[in-house]
């Protein structure tokens, strides 16, 4: 028979790579079952994965000290920052991002894939709400700092630019974004700028290299890492998406930062005036053992080491005057030029690394039984985004203010950070400054001032010790649509007395 036929061709297949096991329960799963597993064993390459894996280990093995020894500080030369900017600098960099928007070549990448693990969310993490007087989704948030850019843009250049919307989801986050975005009428947005993708998944694996089953008749996957992001480009055709609408100029941004400015016209300005073809921006490091990547070179190169992947040796080291060496934190905000992106995609996509990460994975064993093991039993493979910063003629670095644009939401409520109530406070304490700046008072019922909230996000309060002091909340929260970045409020509050909650719209 046929299907005789192809699983025999399919077992000795299995068999020469080492596989043979993902087959075991195949006289026990139905007709319909079979067909399924068949498939999905058709479509893979065992060669190529055999290869991902022994590569990936080979370099888990030979990686941590030998990394030391190989990393070097960023080079002064090639890094800008928004405290060492003059006024008509930033404002240059501004008008130059403008005029881009202006034409219609710039576009957004958001990374929406991740699957939330920590936050323990079963929907995208787009669609949290931290708790905020408006109640808004992170989703919400960046889709109207989007469109109040494309305003801003329209009335500093007189021409009606627009900014495309490319958002990469994977296979769990497909679904829900896409319906959240419909149901919510893409947050004022045009539908056609807004194009969602999907990325690929990889198999995991046992220590020992056997690709794991999640049920009798299919593979255990896990998305590819946000550097599947590069892959995604070509196979689900938005490299081809941004050639024809004529995108010259890419910004890259990561869900979870409430603070992120979506499209920062500061930052690709100052791209732009350097003629970068990819840059990252970041923050000072808060501290030494802070879970964020740090921008450094590597070899010579220019690289993100990740916070799972440095040596505490390295992690610590201190200047003469007491800073971290490595203090360039990868806040997930890059820039590249289509040029760039096209040049990666292309040509260098298929090098990019992957990187191990040990999990608990449940698994189908020989029995048939789901185990669900309370010890890591096996490993993802994933990519990075930033592992293609290495291919990058012209890099540049941009250190911006921690306290105005880095605050991630990454763990559920009870953690020492970045968690709901630490995002929201970071937000609400940025706009109290906004309004504070623009000459408002924000005062109690009673007429008493209020103290300016320390933000969690603020420098030097980024640590475990001080966040667990829960600072005074005041409810001030100002929409995007009024302001992108604190600008413009100043007709509208300066010398006004405002009582909390504050939610200031384009209406009120
Ligand atoms: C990431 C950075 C880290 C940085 C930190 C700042 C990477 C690899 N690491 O770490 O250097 O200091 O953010 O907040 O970029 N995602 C996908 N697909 C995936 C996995 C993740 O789209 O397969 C997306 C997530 O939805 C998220 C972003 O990538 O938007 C970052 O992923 P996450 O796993 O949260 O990265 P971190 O470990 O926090």
């Amino acid at each position: 028979m046929q299907g005789d036929m192809e699983v025999g061709s399919m077992r000795a297949e299995l068999a020469k790579h080492g596989q043979e096991h993902l087959l075991n329960h195949w006289d026990s799963i139905s007709t319909e079952e079979k067909k399924l597993l068949m498939k999905e064993l058709q479509e893979l390459d065992f060669k190529e994965l055999n290869e991902y894996f022994n590569r990936t280990v080979g370099e888990l093995e030979s990686a941590g000290q030998k990394l030391d020894d190989r990393m070097e500080p960023l080079d002064e030369d090639q890094c800008g920052a928004m405290v060492k900017s003059t006024n008509e600098e930033l404002d240059h960099y501004e008008s130059l991002s403008m005029s881009e928007i202006g034409e219609g070549r710039v576009g957004i990448l958001l990374l929406a894939g991740g699957q939330g693990t920590r936050l323990g969310t079963s929907y995208p993490k787009g669609m949290y709400d931290v708790g905020l007087p408006s109640g808004k989704t992170l989703f919400q948030l960046q889709a109207e700092r989007i469109l109040k850019l494309e305003r801003l843009a329209a009335a500093r250049t007189g021409k009606d630019g627009k900014i495309t919307w490319y958002i990469m989801t994977s296979a769990s986050t497909v679904g829900p974004t896409q319906a959240f975005f419909s149901s919510n009428n893409y947050f004022g947005l045009k539908q056609e700028n807004i194009v969602v993708f999907q990325q690929g998944t990889l198999p995991c694996f046992t220590f020992q290299g056997k690709i794991l089953l999640a049920e009798k008749h299919k593979l255990s996957r896990a998305p590819d890492g946000n550097g599947g992001l590069y892959r995604a480009l070509r196979v689900q055709g938005v490299l081809e998406d941004m050639k024809k609408r004529g995108i010259k100029s890419i910004q890259l941004y990561c869900v979870d930062n409430i603070l992120v400015k979506v499209g920062d016209p500061v930052f690709m300005g100052y791209c732009l005036a350097k003629g970068a073809e990819c840059a990252n921006k970041v923050v000072r490091k808060g501290f030494p053992t802070e879970a964020v990547g740090i921008t450094c070179k590597v070899d010579g190169h220019y690289q993100v080491v990740e916070y799972s992947e440095i040596t505490n040796s390295s992690a610590e080291r201190k200047n003469h005057d007491g800073s971290l060496v490595y203090s360039a934190a990868n806040i997930c905000i890059h820039f590249f030029t289509f040029e760039f992106l096209e040049r990666v995609v292309t040509k260098n996509e298929k090098s990019l690394q992957h990187h191990v990460a040990k999990k608990k994975i449940p698994f189908v064993d020989e029995s048939g039984e789901i185990v669900s093991p309370s010890t890591p039993n096996g490993i993802k493979m994933e990519k990075f985004v930033f592992d293609v910063f290495r291919f990058a003629n012209n890099f540049v670095v941009w250190e911006c203010l921690r306290d105005e644009e880095f605050a991630p939401l990454k763990n559920a409520e009870g953690a020492k950070d970045f968690t709901p109530s630490y995002c929201r406070n970071a937000l609400l304490s940025l706009h109290q400054k906004w309004l504070k700046m623009a000459g408002a008072q924000i005062v109690s019922g009673s007429g008493t001032e209020y103290p300016l909230m320390t933000s969690p996000a603020s420098e030097g309060n980024n640590n475990s010790e001080s966040i667990e002091d829960e600072p005074e909340v005041v409810l001030t929260e100002i929409c995007p649509l009024l302001s992108y970045a604190g600008e413009g409020l100043e007709p509208l509050v300066s010398g006004k007395k405002l009582t909390p909650p504050i939610h200031l719209t384009l209406s009120s």
